[in-house]
């Protein structure tokens, strides 16, 4: 009786000291080297709710929110457009609302979100520079919903 007392107040310690550190669930990798992302670089004013969720579920939020996606759309025209296309059909950069991949993570909003705030290859530069990671979500969930690709493609719907 007295051990599982001990027992069970050593289990309540360890969950209260493991509280600061649980709240990712998921772990953002750079879409190059693989390495954890480091999220002290982000601007200030991103981490909402919504973007909290998205740590916890890897999922986007606000996908199939219209009123997110237009201000992901203004957002994206600022940031994006110019390398990307005004419709992301592909410029300087490739098309991001077909199903052709480069970096088929991609396809999955953490894979999504790990290219826009670590960058990638030459000009995709880490994207936190100029954008909150909860302005990121906004704009990916422009880019889902302009999508023009193969619907059995779009693994963030699964
Ligand atoms: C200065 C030009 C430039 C800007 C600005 C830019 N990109 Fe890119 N982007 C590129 C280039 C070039 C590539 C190809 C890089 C590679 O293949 O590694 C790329 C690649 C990507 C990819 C990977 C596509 C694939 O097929 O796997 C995504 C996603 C992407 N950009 C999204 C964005 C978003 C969203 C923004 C705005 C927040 C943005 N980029 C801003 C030039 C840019």
């Amino acid at each position: 009786m007295k051990f599982t007392t001990v027992l069970s107040g050593a289990v309540l310690t360890l969950a209260v000291l493991a509280v600061p550190t649980a709240q990712a669930d998921i772990t953002l990798r750079h879409a190059l080297t693989g390495e954890t992302l480091d999220l002290s670089f982000a601007k200030k004013g991103g981490n909402t709710d919504k973007f909290k969720q998205f740590m916890q579920t890897g999922k986007n939020p606000y996908n199939g929110d219209a009123e997110a996606a237009k201000k992901g759309e203004s957002l994206y025209m600022t940031g994006c457009s110019g390398c990307h296309g005004h419709e992301a059909e592909g410029k300087l950069g490739p098309g991001l609302a077909d199903d052709y991949w480069t970096y088929p993570r991609g396809l999955t909003d953490q894979g999504l979100f790990e290219i826009l705030f670590g960058g990638a290859n030459g000009m995709m530069g880490p994207q936190y520079v100029n954008f909150s990671t909860d302005d990121m979500l906004h704009i990916m969930s422009f880019l889902r919903s302009i999508y023009k690709g193969d619907p059995k493609k779009a693994d963030w719907l699964k």
